[in-house]
């Protein structure tokens, strides 16, 4: 994935370092935001995460943290059934409460469905790895990603 995002890049600015959820490799109060897009529910323990992220944020730091896996979207819970580790599927109330638990603010909690892509036309757009056609689209058109943004007080 760095070797991937490298590649997107050749900023001198921007820099890629791996690390692990349970120990985050930056100093306490030392950055402005965190962004997670599609890995925090592979957190081995994502409480523990959460209070690692309010560690290393500076006081009015945000952690944004977007996730396509969670309980209202139904169709994505089969996910876990191809995927050996362990992952959190957390309710929206209860990303909420676990980012208060952890010592941060709540600022926004939305849904980003896509509702700007066409999807084409069900003879165009097999869908025979859903359930059913609607499915796909509730998938897509009704939850998308559930957004939620943390603020460090
Ligand atoms: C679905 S990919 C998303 C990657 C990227 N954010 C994107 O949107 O394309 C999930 C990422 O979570 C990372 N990951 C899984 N478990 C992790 C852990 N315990 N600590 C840090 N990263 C982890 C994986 O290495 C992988 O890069």
């Amino acid at each position: 994935m760095v070797r991937n995002a490298r590649s997107y890049t050749d900023d001198d600015a921007v820099g890629f370092l791996v690390g692990d959820f349970d120990a985050l490799p930056f100093a306490d109060d030392s950055l402005d935001h965190v962004f997670s897009m599609e890995a925090f529910y592979y957190a081995a323990d994502p409480r523990n995460t959460l209070r690692e992220i309010r560690r290393v944020l500076k006081p009015g730091g945000t952690f944004y943290c977007a996730v396509n896996y969670f309980a209202e979207s139904e169709s994505t819970h089969a996910w876990q059934d191809n995927i050996a580790v362990e992952m959190t599927l957390w309710s929206r109330e209860e990303y909420r409460e676990a980012f208060r638990d952890a010592g941060l603010y709540v600022a926004e909690q939305d849904n980003v469905p896509d509702r700007e892509i066409e999807i084409p036309d069900a003879t165009e757009f097999p869908t025979d790895d859903w359930d059913s056609r609607e499915t796909m689209v509730d998938r897509y058109r009704t939850w998308g990603t559930l957004l939620t943004v943390g603020v460090a007080p």
